[in-house]
């Protein structure tokens, strides 16, 4: 792919791409956005170091890609309605998105874009994994994939924050700080996707099922379910597919909700960690 505004380094692993050469705090030509919007569907994640940005340029910059999105389970900051703090303090246990997930897919339009950004990072751990979940997807047997692609999921956010998820318990509300809250309702709703879900610009299929998300195949019982989803996990997440992804601050990682999985390790007990994250509204999966 030819790129004439900004540099593109794949070299990072199986998903992403380092870009470099712009500043996402000023407005961008329509070309730019042009090859940035290409260079993402075509790496599935984009990573961006050396950023200085506001809330509001954060949003201003994931506006280019599509309208922004609330997330329903966190307060906003106080300057932008639509932009998230993550934190974990020092004296922390529990991590937020420290498992294998794809965001809110249990919503149901779930946001197609995320874009997290790095304010305070340990100076060791806290990385964030990426699995490109179309390559695993192409490289299963043809035999598993006629087998997965008629499967309808049940997802829901109840596994994580409905009455007895592993958010909602008063130690990891208290982990999590008091920004978090969420409607009771929303928590425990159900909405189908397919669990392997074509992307609509691309075309091409990914596994799109997980176990913090995914209560279990339509059909099937929960029981059943489980085994399946922790197969294709295992499997999306083998180090042919997996990128570690080392923040600095001023880094800004914007990864494809449809196509790669994520999961940020914690691993830096005792330091602390604060992001800004911004969605971008996004399609039904089909
Ligand atoms: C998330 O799952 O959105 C957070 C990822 C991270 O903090 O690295």
């Amino acid at each position: 792919m030819v790129y004439k505004l900004i540099d593109v380094d794949s070299s990072i692993g199986p998903v992403g791409a380092v870009v470099s050469g712009v500043d996402l705090s000023q407005p961008l030509s329509t070309e730019c956005k042009e090859e940035i919007h290409r260079a993402w569907l075509e790496n599935h994640v984009l990573f961006f170091h050396d950023q200085d940005l506001t809330p509001a340029q954060q949003a201003d910059f994931a506006a280019n890609f599509g309208a922004l999105d609330v997330y329903p389970f966190m307060k906003a900051v106080d300057t932008h309605p639509n932009v998230i703090p993550i934190i974990k303090e020092a004296d922390a246990k529990m991590n937020f998105g420290g498992d294998w997930h794809t965001d809110t897919s249990y919503q149901p339009l779930p946001p197609k874009a995320t874009l997290l950004y790095a304010l305070e990072v340990p100076e060791t751990g806290g990385d964030t994994l990426f699995a490109n979940a179309t390559m695993a997807y192409e490289s299963l047997s043809e035999a598993m994939r006629k087998t997965l692609e008629p499967l309808t999921g049940v997802f829901s956010p109840k596994m994580v924050h409905g009455s007895g998820g592993d958010y909602n318990s008063v130690a990891a509300k208290g982990n999590l700080g008091d920004a978090y809250g969420g409607s009771a309702e929303i928590a425990e709703q159900e909405v189908e996707h397919p669990i392997i879900r074509t992307h609509v610009e691309t075309g091409r299929k990914s596994i799109y099922c997980s176990k913090p998300h995914t209560h279990r195949i339509k059909g099937w019982t929960r029981d059943e379910s489980i085994p399946m989803f922790k197969f294709l996990t295992k499997h999306l997440t083998q180090e042919q597919y997996v990128t570690r992804f080392q923040w600095r601050k001023g880094s800004l990682a914007m990864w494809d909700n449809r196509c790669v999985f994520h999961n940020a390790l914690n691993d830096y007990q005792g330091k602390r960690r604060h992001m800004h994250r911004v969605i971008v509204q996004g399609e039904r999966p089909i």
